[in-house]
């Protein structure tokens, strides 16, 4: 009998273990795989599930998503993170919309020029949605090639991508690809993870670089060190007489582009001379709430909430573009950054503590 191959290994465990019943798996069009994908792609499956399936009620095809505002593509993300993803995607939808007709190009050169979308994601997409040859490479089949093959090196730096890329290819059979694709991503996600990998649940253990020496917490090599830096900033609250909090949409680059949030300062800005002057309201108390910290891949960010309670002067809700009266009663479909959402309900909280405790 022949030896089996890394993929036949991999087929067999799949059709035992793998992961066969996520929601897009059924029905595994372009449009709804490329979704999955790109929500998957800094995130665990066990948190996109609800909100992939909440997308596809609201934009169930292409064509929908591509005539949908930025901002209702916002609301829907808010929570995932890396916002980059939605504004990709919209952008995307748009550009298959005017360019392909609004089918989704079935081709590596085409699926890799559109936004959001590298090779790994590209080859990922044709594999499951169209059974088509290509090989993948995101972090967790990183980690398996690199522990199987042993290799050497960080897999960020562009020689050892370039290696693992290679085994990739290697690996990759010619029947079977979607099931292959999808195995080797859940043996990643599941048997071969970063810390503790259930090695003898394996089917490629046998010939495993790493586990015959011993040494899977060796691979893959570590990124040389280097610390991430802090920044800081002050997000302020601004509170009217009604209860109601401004919220500021943010420019379209940068952290958190597009989203709606609370203005920010320097801590050394005059603060009330800075809402008299910009928003026209004259500031009666404020209050200082414990920094929060949000860490990004780059680097962390302490947030110094200072509330501010305001007498407005102008009593528009909707004064200046980009600039909105934000009432938790009337809540407005917008998409907010996780600290701010997380503001926003303590701030709610603190509200009906006061009515109860009335
Ligand atoms: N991570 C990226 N793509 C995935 C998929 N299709 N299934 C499970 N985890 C994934």
């Amino acid at each position: 009998m022949p030896v089996p191959t890394f993929s036949s290994r991999l087929l067999a465990w799949f059709d035992r273990h793998g992961r066969q019943d996520l929601p897009w798996q059924h029905d595994a069009t372009p449009y709804r795989v490329w979704v999955s994908e790109i929500m998957l792609q800094q995130t665990q499956v066990a948190t996109v599930i609800p909100y992939f399936e909440r997308f596809m009620q609201r934009f169930p095809d292409l064509e929908t998503l591509a005539g949908a505002s930025i901002d209702e593509v916002l609301h829907l993300w808010s929570g995932l993170g890396y916002y980059s993803r939605a504004r990709n995607l919209h952008k995307t939808a748009g550009i298959v919309h005017q360019q392909h007709h609004g089918i989704f190009p079935l081709n590596i050169a085409d699926t890799v020029n559109l936004p959001g979308i590298g090779p790994s994601t590209a080859g990922a997409i044709l594999a499951l949605s169209a059974n088509q040859r290509h090989p993948i490479l995101d972090g967790n089949v990183k980690r398996v090639l690199a522990r199987h093959d042993a290799v050497d090196g960080w897999p960020g730096s562009p020689a050892v991508e370039k290696l693992l890329w290679l085994l990739a290819e290697r690996y990759t059979p010619n029947k079977r690809v979607a099931a292959y694709t999808q195995a080797i991503m859940d043996i990643g996600a599941t048997v071969c993870t970063r810390t503790r990998p259930r090695c003898v649940s394996c089917p490629v253990m046998d010939d495993c670089a790493a586990y015959r020496s011993d040494a899977t917490d060796k691979f893959p090599v570590k990124r040389p060190r280097q610390s991430t830096p802090l920044r800081t900033t002050t997000m302020l609250i601004l509170v009217d007489e009604q209860g109601s909090v401004l919220l500021q949409q943010r420019p379209p680059a940068g952290i958190w582009g597009g989203l709606w949030g609370f203005p920010e300062t320097d801590a050394h800005d005059d603060i009330a001379s800075w809402c008299d002057q910009h928003m026209d309201c004259k500031v009666v108390a404020t209050e200082s709430w414990p920094t929060l910290t949000h860490v990004f891949s780059h680097f962390r960010l302490d947030i110094q909430p200072l509330i501010l309670r305001v007498s407005r002067q102008d009593q528009a809700v909707m004064e200046r573009p980009g600039t909105v009266w934000y009432n938790a009663r009337q809540p407005l479909r917008l998409g907010l950054a996780a600290p701010v959402r997380s503001l926003l309900d303590k701030l709610e909280g603190q509200k009906e503590n006061h009515v109860t405790h009335c």
